[in-house]
């Protein structure tokens, strides 16, 4: 949904001006300018919504869930991967081991950019078994596909070298991104120049929570959401609980986004966002009713818009 940001729009129109002035060429004639960034485009939330359905069905027709070493698992990472390949993505598949079974990382790399500067986005793709996990994790999930399919349909040409990412085996421990990072040369790490993570951005009575961390990566989310008139709070709910802690530990710069999950939204959290007060964020979180119904749409839109705009942000 559209929220236009205008602090970039101003900034590039006067670039633009200053330098019709300076080459005094033909009006309509001056290039954009090279320091120009491309604005962030509007994400979907229909499309984000419509990744959500097809994992609610992946996880009716195996079983209920989208757990580590299940049926449903695999199916989802087989649908993530079509959209990505069909749009023109570099995607690798890696597995591992956990509890004794196959887990799966699915990596897509966007051809292009400086491969000595690599932006990462990521999400975990697994549930655990008593639910489908659409919330916990389809929400981010579903929001990086989208940022994805965004940049190839933009055709974005970056500066960084753009890497999207998704975890298997979170919930047994963070095993997939753990599994990624440790398997990567420390050359390899060094290129990584900041990891963005999502989990949960849907929460059906939802905060808006920023991963306090990489100050600039926080400050690019803080002031996306200054621009749309939406505060903020630093996320305290779990810091390290989720697949931006091996990064961290490796000492790759993180950053985040959060709705919250079985913490009770306070009085003030609830004058300042709506919401119901003294009700946990997500009410299903890891049980059977995280389905397409636990979502807050407006959350999942402002989160998806977000994250779209740090990546453009980031990369550029
Ligand atoms: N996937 C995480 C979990 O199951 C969800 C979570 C809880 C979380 N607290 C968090 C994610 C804080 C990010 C930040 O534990
Ligand atoms: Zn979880």
């Amino acid at each position: 949904m559209k929220l236009s940001i205008p602090g970039r729009v101003a900034a590039t129109a006067v670039v633009a001006s200053v330098s019709l002035l300076a080459g005094g060429s033909i009006a309509g004639a001056a290039p954009a300018p090279e320091s120009a960034v491309a604005a962030a485009p509007d994400i979907p939330v229909a499309n984000v919504k419509a990744h959500l359905t097809q994992l609610q069905s992946i996880a009716t027709a195996n079983g209920g869930n989208r757990a580590h070493g299940r049926a449903g698992y695999k199916a989802s990472l087989d649908f993530v991967k079509a959209r990505l390949d069909a749009a023109g993505f570099t995607t690798t598949v890696q597995t591992f081991t956990a509890s004794g079974r196959t887990g799966y990382n699915l990596i897509a790399d966007w051809p292009g950019g400086d491969p000595n500067q690599v932006l990462m986005a990521g999400s975990h793709l697994d549930g655990v078994t008593s639910g489908p996990g659409i919330n916990d994790n389809g929400s981010g999930s579903a929001a990086v596909l989208e940022t994805a399919l965004a940049v190839s349909r933009a055709n974005l040409q970056p500066t960084k070298h753009l890497r999207f990412a998704w975890w298997g085996a979170e919930e047994l421990g963070l095993v997939g991104s753990r599994h990624y990072v440790n398997n990567q040369s420390s050359a390899n790490r060094a290129k990584i120049k900041g990891y963005l993570n999502f989990d949960m951005i849907g929460s059906p009575n939802a905060g808006y929570f920023v991963y306090d961390d990489d100050p600039a990566i926080e400050k690019t989310f803080k002031d996306y959401f200054t621009g749309i008139g939406v505060a903020t709070e630093i996320e305290t709910e779990g810091d390290g609980r989720s697949d931006h802690a091996p990064f961290k530990s490796a000492g790759v710069p993180v950053g985040g986004l959060f709705t919250g999950a079985s913490r009770a939204k306070t009085a003030a959290q609830a004058a300042k966002w709506g919401g119901t007060a003294r009700q946990a964020f997500d009410r299903c979180y890891h049980s059977s009713c995280d389905t397409t119904s636990n979502i807050n749409d407006t959350a999942l839109n402002r989160n998806s818009d977000a994250l779209a705009y740090a990546v453009w942000e980031l990369s550029s």
